[in-house]
């Protein structure tokens, strides 16, 4: 297997092209739609939750022309979430992967329906792939928009915005992570898992689970660390945004070092649960460690 770095940037150049193709020929009508959709979607983006589509589901054999259309569904919906997050209702921030938000670029009101379209656009994409059987396709879809509504990542976004200002637990702040971040990479996992042949196997979608579940939730304990740490041309987002808005989060209930090994201590977690799988976790293994090391 290539190196992770290499296998990211596969992964990448993969994604990017197929979601182009997705919409080519697509007539905006003179409307900023569709700009604005392609302007989210397309420009950057480490594309970690393609990543895991396609690692887990190349691990257990899978098509990989399946995997293309979970991959772009999963990015779709993290994309409009990311827009909505970026609004001044929200997060009001002015800058994403290194360029002004979309609600800056566009308007409000487009910004808003990118984000809208972005969602419908992912779930056309699951009723789509090549390969797999229309039972297969029904799972792809109960599970992303599971992880994406109000037992996932809206329910995150919502606990989130209540949450400013406040002081909560550390059991108030686990519940608002693993939804409005943890979901949707656990959903990632899930959906390259039910691509493969293994689509059945009821233990090994038990440990891969536990596994995401721990990454889910390293991943947004270092994006906290990122808010305070991070080098705004590196990370491509405002540094500071959590304390400028008083958020709720790992460095502000446990401090920046409580923070870090609350990541490190999630990164072992994951490992061992990788070791009950009897396949090739090279890649899993792999991206757990950039997802506690990484600096954008
Ligand atoms: C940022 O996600 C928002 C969170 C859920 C923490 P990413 O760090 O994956 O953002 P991109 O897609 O690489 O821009
Ligand atoms: C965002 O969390 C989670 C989602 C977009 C669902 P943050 O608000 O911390 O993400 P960034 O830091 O703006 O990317
Ligand atoms: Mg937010
Ligand atoms: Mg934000
Ligand atoms: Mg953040």
């Amino acid at each position: 297997m290539r190196p992770f770095a290499q296998e990211l940037k596969h992964v990448q150049q993969r994604i990017n092209r197929f979601l182009e193709c997705q919409f080519e020929g697509i007539e905006s009508h003179r409307a900023p739609l569709l700009e604005a959709m392609k302007y989210a979607l397309l420009l950057g983006g480490k594309r970690v939750r393609p990543f895991l589509v396609y690692a887990t589901g190349k691990m257990l054999n899978a098509n990989e022309q399946s995997l293309d259309y979970a991959a772009a569904a999963v990015e779709a919906i993290h994309a409009y979430s990311l827009i909505h997050d970026d609004l001044p209702a929200m997060d009001n921030d002015d800058l994403r992967r290194g360029h002004p938000t979309c609600h800056i670029a566009f308007d409000e009101a487009t910004a808003i329906l990118a984000g809208d379209a972005l969602q419908s656009f992912a779930f056309e994409m699951l009723t789509q792939p090549p390969y797999i059987s229309s039972e297969q396709k029904l799972a792809l879809v109960q599970i992303l928009a599971h992880a994406s509504g109000v037992q996932g990542m809206c329910l995150g976004q919502s606990l989130d915005l209540i949450s400013e200002h406040k002081q909560i637990t550390l059991q108030e702040l686990e519940l608002i992570h693993r939804n409005k971040t943890g979901a949707l990479l656990t959903a990632a996992l899930k959906l390259g898992f039910i691509c493969s042949p293994h689509f059945s196997n009821q233990s090994l979608e038990q440990s891969l689970t536990r596994y995401a579940d721990a990454i889910g939730l390293a991943f947004q304990v270092q994006d906290d660390i990122l808010d305070i740490e991070g080098e705004r041309a590196e990370i491509g987002k405002p540094v500071g945004s959590d304390l400028d808005l008083d958020k709720s989060t790992y460095p502000k209930l446990l401090g920046l070092e409580g923070a870090k090994q609350k990541a490190q201590d999630l990164y072992q977690t994951a490992l061992s649960e990788l070791d009950n799988i009897p396949f090739d976790t090279t890649a899993l293994r792999a991206l757990a460690e950039f997802i506690i090391t990484r600096k954008s």
